[in-house]
């Protein structure tokens, strides 16, 4: 087995020597920070094959991302790129904390166009929203790359919120991140998309994504969830050999 040097709430992720990661995909949920946190048999297999199609569907729209191949059954060959602290969030409908900050909106607004946010990756700070200037001041990113990143998380709405679409389910909202190729220094999305990472919601009004699990801490009606979205989006087929 290749050498552990992460876990985190929701994978595991191993050096494969030279400019390769594997990551593997727990059974497991974490909400609010992790102060909520159950065992999910089958998720990280589902949440795997999930994240591998996506990434799949991104890199045929010309986006760059970190993803190799998908190693059955929970694990993704990936790309070993500098991870930007960041988490780059893509709003389409007024949900979640958008909401806490901005209370004269409604629950699932429209919004005119998509709303970027950036949050600093701290679960001890709760993933604070910065300004653009703060991660320019910072010397997080330059002007540009912010500039870049916000290109590249608006492709990535337009890509995810049409498949999802023509599948007959809207996406609420989404959070990516980025990390920078070591080599080349392009900025690749990284990390996993999957249920943990977006709001998918049926005509309904029913979640297929972690929703389910922070509102009922129910792990039966979130597995539910996260089977219906790896039967819509399909297995990946570039699968490691
Ligand atoms: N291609 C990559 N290169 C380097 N780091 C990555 C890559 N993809 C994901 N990561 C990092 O691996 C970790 C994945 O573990 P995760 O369980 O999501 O952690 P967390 O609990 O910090 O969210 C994250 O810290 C993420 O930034
Ligand atoms: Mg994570």
């Amino acid at each position: 087995m290749p050498k552990l040097i992460y876990e985190g709430k929701s994978k595991k992720v191993y050096d494969l020597g030279g400019e390769e990661l594997l990551l593997e995909f727990k059974d497991e949920v974490t909400a609010f920070d992790g102060k909520y946190k159950d065992i999910v048999p089958n998720k990280g297999r589902l949440s795997a094959m999930l994240s591998a199609k996506l990434f799949e569907i991104l890199e045929e729209a010309g986006i760059r991302t970190h993803y190799i191949c998908f190693v059955e059954n929970r694990f993704l060959k990936v790309r070993k790129c500098n991870a930007i602290p960041l988490e780059v969030i893509v709003r389409n409908y007024a949900y979640g904390s958008f909401l806490k900050r901005m209370p004269l909106v409604n629950l699932l607004k429209k919004f005119s166009k998509p709303i970027i946010e950036f949050h600093y990756k701290s679960d001890e700070l709760h993933d604070p929203l910065l300004l653009e200037e703060d991660i320019v001041e910072a010397g997080l990113l330059t002007d540009e790359e912010v500039k870049k990143i916000k290109e590249i998380a608006l492709k990535v709405n337009d890509v995810l919120s049409d498949f999802w679409a023509k599948n007959g389910l809207k996406l609420i909202d989404f959070k990516i991140e980025v990390g920078k190729d070591p080599k080349t220094n392009e900025l690749l999305v990284i990390d996993d998309l999957s249920g943990d990472s977006m709001r998918v919601l049926t005509p309904e009004g029913k979640h297929l994504d972690k929703e389910t699990y922070r509102r009922t801490r129910d792990v039966n009606l979130l597995i539910e969830g996260y089977r219906r979205l790896a039967e819509i989006a399909g297995s990946p087929t570039r699968i490691c050999k």
